[in-house]
């Protein structure tokens, strides 16, 4: 039986609705050793309880983060549950373990013998205490929002050293580094562990991470990496914790120019007050690193970050949860930046995450609405895609020149919304010759004819050039203001002067 058996409270008593439920005993906690091709093993924990109530639980992911599970069930001889990160599990006993198959959502599957595991296990180290708050000084980076390509929307853990290269590659050909895109930024699962001296190891994937760098150099364009400030990421792969300055040396001798930290199982040791201290560790060891390296906040929005951020010299930080492949995560997440328009400005900027334009989950116009959007907040423009398969359509929108231009404006002003109507939103941005960008976007599926007037822009007179920024086409101004067709969930994005 499992030992954690009683500490769950299933005793004699509630063993026959246990067996209504499922013939087996699999109440308990279980630990599940996931072997990868990178040569990394993740650690996942299965909670399970079962009583009248039913099946319930949770699984303690990548050693990050605990999350309920959802759905449980018997189904066969198996018990078949989810957890809301995309995370499918069958599972049915073996001997005295449990056998598990997980799916995701995203695609793959991981097969493993999960074993009775102590409560113990999950502990995490002790927390170091964080240090006085201080203010460091600004790296002078990222004048206007970073633009180039993360790994992660579409690569998840298949990223490696080639993918990175012929993206690389591909920025070059295509057009993208000549529109303004540089960083090319290897998100989570490149690590492997730590040497006896302590330095962080790439993994299987990354033979060499500073040729890696010197052949991105060679291409004209800059890299990019991940960390976090916990033991793990939440990828479930090796952090920080305790070694910051150390990895920040290791990445400016590596020849890495930009480091999104991304807070993960940090919440497992340390509470949302010590957020700032925290990255502030970090920040401070990147300023005595030697190199120039882009600072990204990646907490989700926590602790109100933009009010703090550049206090640690934050170039950029994250302002939501994940962003997912489909107009309503997007166009949640895009529309309801505007209150966050004031943090935003040269050398730090909101990030409402990285772009999905081209993974195939929206249409061409709401990628256009994604694009025009993200670049009327200021957004870093992260392409998410394969930039090696990419069509003509996705490589359109994502170098389109004008509108990058907006996002790319030196005033760093970011947009507000300044009318609303009936599911149809006017936003506008100053912009540094004193004209406007100006973004009509219908947010309902239908097509629909709209329009707004000068003055609510923040133009005092009829403008003397309206520039449609995706037609590529100029407009001859009306005294009564812009009026024209919008595509269902698309947009019309002009710029005024
Ligand atoms: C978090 C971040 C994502 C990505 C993954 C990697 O979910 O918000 O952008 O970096 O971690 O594990």
């Amino acid at each position: 039986m499992n030992p954690l058996r009683h500490l769950l409270g299933c005793a004699a008593t509630c063993l026959a609705l246990v067996s209504a439920a499922h013939a087996a005993d699999l109440n308990g906690m279980w630990r599940m050793d996931i072997h990868k091709a990178s040569g990394v093993t993740l650690h996942n924990y299965i909670i399970l309880h079962q009583d009248a109530a039913g099946i319930r639980g949770s699984v303690f992911a990548n050693s990050s983060f605990e999350v309920p599970i959802a759905g449980a069930h018997a189904e066969g001889g198996d018990i078949v549950f989810h957890i809301n990160w995309g995370w499918n599990f069958r599972v049915r006993p073996e001997g005295a373990n449990l056998h598990v198959v997980i799916t995701y959502d995203g695609g793959g599957r991981d097969e493993a013998v999960a074993v009775p595991a102590a409560a113990s296990e999950m502990s995490p180290p002790a927390a170091v205490a964080p240090p006085a708050l201080r203010t460091v000084p600004y790296n002078g980076l990222a004048a206007t929002p970073p633009m180039g390509w993360n790994s992660w929307n579409h690569f998840a853990e298949k990223v490696d050293d080639r993918v990175v290269r012929e993206t690389a590659d591909a920025i070059v050909s295509s057009g993208m580094a000549a529109a303004g895109y540089v960083y090319v930024n290897i998100d989570d699962t490149w690590e492997s562990g730590r040497d006896a001296q302590g330095n962080i190891v790439p993994n299987l994937k990354f033979p060499d991470m500073r040729a890696l760098a010197d052949y991105v150099h060679s291409k004209g364009l800059k890299l990019g990496i991940y960390s976090s400030p916990g033991p793990l990421t939440c990828g479930g792969y090796e952090g920080s914790y305790r070694h910051e300055e150390q990895d920040a040396r290791t990445y400016a001798a590596w020849g890495i120019d930009y480091l999104k930290y991304d807070w993960c199982s940090a919440g497992r040791i340390y509470t949302k007050a010590d957020l700032q201290a925290i990255y502030q560790v970090m920040g401070d060891a990147l300023a005595h690193s030697g190199r120039a390296i882009v600072f990204s906040l990646c907490e989700y929005g926590m602790g109100d970050v933009w009010t703090w951020a550049p206090k640690v010299s934050g170039n950029l930080w994250r302002t939501t949860g994940d962003i997912s492949d489909n107009w309503k995560s997007m166009s949640d997440i895009g529309f309801n930046q505007g209150r966050l328009a004031p943090f935003a400005g040269p050398g730090h900027w909101n990030d409402p995450d990285m772009l999905e334009v081209g993974n195939g989950g929206m249409s061409a116009d709401e990628y256009r609405t994604h694009f025009s959007l993200w670049s009327m907040l200021a957004a870093p423009l992260m392409a998410g895609n394969d930039l090696r398969s990419m069509s003509a359509e996705t490589r359109e929108i994502l170098t389109n020149h004008e509108v990058i231009a907006i996002d790319q404006d030196a005033l760093g002003r970011e947009a507000v919304r300044v009318q609303e109507h009936e599911g149809v939103e006017v936003w506008a941005r100053p912009l540094a010759d004193g004209g406007f960008a100006v973004g009509l976007f219908n947010r309902n599926a239908a097509e629909t004819t709209a329009g707004f007037g000068w003055a609510t822009v923040g133009l005092k007179a009829s403008p003397v050039a309206v520039r449609d920024l995706w037609r590529h086409e100029d407009l001859v101004a009306d005294a009564a203001g812009f009026r024209g067709v919008v595509p269902g969930h698309g947009v019309v994005l002009l710029r005024v002067n």
